[in-house]
């Protein structure tokens, strides 16, 4: 029998505060350490307690997800990351497809805070890797604390494990958790809602148990003789929101903000509310949208963010069910199952709110500079693609052809604006994430006559001398207007040529970074669908001078 649903209430994960007060009251920078623990965990209130691996001030703070950093812009917050994990994993990992591996056992962690500003010793690169009490450390591993200025823009981030070839199962294990960069000042002026009981995160991944509670993660590859343990995409029975699995909040009559984050490890989430309520879309990942777009429907891939207001006091039910109807693979894999199409519930209140509602939605919020391929300093064609094995099943997931052990050949000069055409080769749909840069799709286009272009390219490996430009002529789809700001991922459509522009400095000043982000070791591109990362959808990004 299944679990039951929406008996578990929504929980609100622990803060931990980057900032502190000094004596005039000024925000000054905190150092708080966070620790990475095993422990056990309740996803449902019938399902025996999970082993987890989970971020926590202390064993018995640390939750999945774990707690959410608070930073205020303009105060730096420095980290410390522990790693108290044990010998062994919990969960299956692959050594045919390049991963860190201790000599001496132990978990390889390192943290990285992804849509985080901050110089590459701070980044969290994947070979940056270390284990408990650094007793064994990845070749570029250089620190325990990590510096993170908190200099771009107000807005929405995360962090999560990134050691190589480890990020698919110690982010399933549960290393993965919020962080929200605050300006007061202009949170008061927007006037959403806020504070603790009105600003919430959902933080959905989805997850699969055994019987006894444990994670499940399917321990054959998908092609055993190349890869024992590999698999192309991990999906999940359960629907997880907050560290509970269809969970349920009790509701005002009144305005919400929700933070969405999909944290899921291939799972896109296409969600809309079952009593028709809107979402009215304030952000999109690290950024605010010029004004509030009002949306039934939101397509989140792997880590992209939503950050939406929800006006409960329109609504006519009593409950509104969040509903993900994604398919799986996206875009053309099955249908959400009767399991995975419900997230959550919000229970309505009936009546007045307890106080009055004196939030509202501006109707201008903020202005970044928009996205054009003027004055940007370079183009370049990125490709993805998949190898098959004999029987058509893919064995490894590229860009342009390369591994994360080749040599860079993105090079963007810090300070510069650059044009990626990004081609998808492959079936299914891949959110590239870039670190550092804030990046927005203004165009994607159908490649005409595919097979051909797809032949070329198996051949000559390079977009330009298969003349790119003769198959990119196709359909034009529209970027919906939720995402036309500055984000950290785009969706990649399969079969299209996606044109991003990526700015490598601050957007919200048109600063170059406080920082030299040229040094070592440079920072990580990818596919965020964590199984493709891991077997090879990551490619190094090194800015030069
Ligand atoms: Cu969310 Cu390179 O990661
Ligand atoms: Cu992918």
């Amino acid at each position: 029998a299944s679990l039951e649903m929406f008996v578990d209430e929504l929980p609100r994960m622990p803060t931990v505060y980057g900032f502190s007060y000094d004596h005039h009251g000024s925000p000054t920078p905190a150092h708080p350490t966070i620790g990475m623990f095993q422990k056990k965990w309740k996803f449902h209130r019938d399902l025996p307690a999970t082993r987890v691996f989970a971020y926590g001030t202390s064993r018995e703070a640390a939750t999945v997800p774990g707690p959410t950093i608070e930073a205020i812009q303009g105060v730096p917050t420095y980290v410390t990351w522990e790693n108290h994990l044990p010998k062994k994993h919990i969960l299956p990992w692959d050594p045919t497809v390049p991963t860190a591996i201790p000599k001496t056992g132990g978990v390889p962690t390192v943290v990285h805070l992804h849509g985080g500003v901050q110089d590459p010793p701070n980044d969290g690169y994947a070979f940056a890797w270390f284990t408990a009490n650094f007793k064994e450390t990845g070749p570029f591993w250089t620190k325990p604390t990590y510096f993170y200025p908190n200099v771009q823009h107000a807005g929405n981030l995360w962090y999560h494990d990134h050691a190589l070839g480890m990020t698919r199962a110690n982010l399933l294990a549960g290393l993965i958790a919020a962080y929200v960069i605050r300006d007061p000042k202009l949170e008061a002026t927007l006037n959403l809602p806020a504070g603790p009981e009105f600003d919430r995160h959902l933080f959905i991944f989805d997850r699969s148990f055994c019987k006894d509670g444990s994670l499940y993660m399917n321990s054959t590859g998908n092609y055993p003789s190349i890869h024992p343990q590999w698999q192309p995409e991990y999906f999940g029975d359960a629907m997880i929101v907050n560290g509970k699995a269809w969970p349920y909040l009790k509701v005002q009559r009144r305005k919400y903000r929700f933070r969405i984050i999909n944290a899921s490890n291939a799972r896109y989430l296409r969600l809309h509310l079952s009593n028709g309520l809107t979402f009215v879309n304030v952000g999109a990942d690290k950024s605010y949208l010029p004004s509030p777009v009002p949306t039934k429907n939101i397509l989140l891939s792997p880590s992209e963010i939503a950050d939406v207001i929800v006006d409960f006091s329109t609504s006519k039910a009593d409950e509104a069910v969040l509903i993900n109807d994604a398919r799986y693979p996206y875009p053309d894999g099955s249908l959400a199952d009767p399991l995975n199409r419900k997230v959550m519930k919000f229970i309505i209140a009936s009546g007045k709110p307890k106080q009055p509602d004196r939030s509202s939605i501006p109707a201008s919020l903020v202005k970044y500079p928009i996205a054009t391929t003027v004055g940007a300093a370079k183009t370049r064609y990125i490709t993805m693609y998949e190898y098959l094995s004999p029987s058509g099943e893919p064995t490894q997931l590229l860009i342009n052809g390369k591994t994360p052990e080749d040599p860079a050949t993105e090079t963007p000069k810090s300070g510069s604006t650059e044009v990626w055409e990004v081609i998808n080769l492959t079936n299914d749909s891949h959110p590239l994430h870039l670190h550092l840069a804030s990046i927005q799709a203004i165009k994607v286009q159908k490649l005409v006559k595919l097979d051909e272009f797809k032949d070329c390219m198996r051949a000559k490996n390079d977009a330009l001398k298969c003349n790119v430009k003769a198959h990119a002529t196709g359909k034009v789809f529209k970027i919906p207007d939720y995402e036309k700001t500055w984000k950290f991922t785009v969706k990649i459509e399969p079969g299209c040529q996606t044109t991003i522009i990526a700015k490598f400095y601050l957007v919200h000043t048109g600063e170059p970074y406080p920082f030299d982000a040229t040094t070592e070791p440079g920072y990580l591109y990818h596919c965020h669908i964590l199984d493709h990362e891991d077997n090879v959808m990551v490619r190094p990004l090194k800015l030069i001078k």
